[in-house]
């Protein structure tokens, strides 16, 4: 269908990149470079509120991202703890609605208990939705979905989709990729189908309210064809 209409995200994602090259650029260690991007999420996740997006959906660990060296898969994951231990209240109370794509379960249990007890308070709250991948990987996904597809009988675009981690949120309309690198290592390959893909140079712990304002701009005035005219 075309349109020339601006039309409002509801959908975004970002594959949150550039964490290692912010802190080396400043001869800092890598973790610090984490710690300052989990600044940006909490950045984001306010913005993203306060701008009207429906559902926020974010690359935090990829089924690659298991090829890193053990202490940089520990302190990420103490990262995320510290992150849901500080900053779980506000969201909550903001109405903010926790969501886990991938695996996740695939992390240390201390992980999954505090992961999922975050997403259990916040299962009935109605405002934008987060949606964070843990130990995700679209081919991962959809394999999945496939599966679950086949055993209720048919395998179609739509019986897929019905069955993939993000099935309950609305279709994707922006992806963005921080860092300079273009391409998609792995993420909502499905959802992409039709996405406007965005790539920008900023580095992950850069990245301000501000970026994300002109990409939401940028978003409403490209026009999305579909295939038709
Ligand atoms: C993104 O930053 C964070 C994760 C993948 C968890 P990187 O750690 O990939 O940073 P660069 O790409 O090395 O700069
Ligand atoms: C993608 O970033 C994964 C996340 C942001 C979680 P990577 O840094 O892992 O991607 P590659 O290795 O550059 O493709
Ligand atoms: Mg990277």
């Amino acid at each position: 269908m075309a349109t020339s209409e601006p039309v409002r995200a509801r959908h975004v994602a970002i594959i949150m990149d550039g964490n290692g090259r912010w802190a080396k650029k400043r001869h800092l260690p890598r973790a610090l470079g984490h710690q300052r991007g989990v600044d940006a999420v909490r950045r984001v996740v306010r913005g993203a509120r306060e701008l009207g997006v429906e559902a926020l959906t974010l690359y935090a660990f990829s089924t690659e991202n298991w090829r890193r060296p053990e202490e940089e898969i520990s302190d990420l994951m103490g990262l995320m703890k510290r992150f849901i231990l500080s900053d779980l209240d506000e969201f909550a109370a903001a109405g903010v609605r926790l969501k886990i794509i991938g695996d996740y379960k695939a992390f240390r249990p201390d992980v999954v208990e505090l992961v999922e007890g975050a997403v259990a308070r916040t299962a009935d709250n109605s405002g934008t939705t987060l949606a964070v991948a843990l130990n995700y990987g679209a081919q991962d996904e959809i394999a999945r979905a496939a599966i679950k597809a086949a055993a209720k009988g048919a395998i179609t675009p739509d019986t897929i989709a019905a069955e993939l981690d993000t099935a309950d949120l609305p279709p994707l309309d922006l992806l963005i990729r921080t860092s300079g690198e273009v391409r998609l290592s792995n993420f909502l390959l499905w959802q992409a189908a039709y996405a406007e893909l965005l790539f920008t140079d900023v580095l992950w712990p850069d990245f301000s309210v501000d970026h994300l304002r002109d990409a939401l701009e940028m978003f409403a005035n490209r026009d999305r064809r579909y295939g038709g005219r």
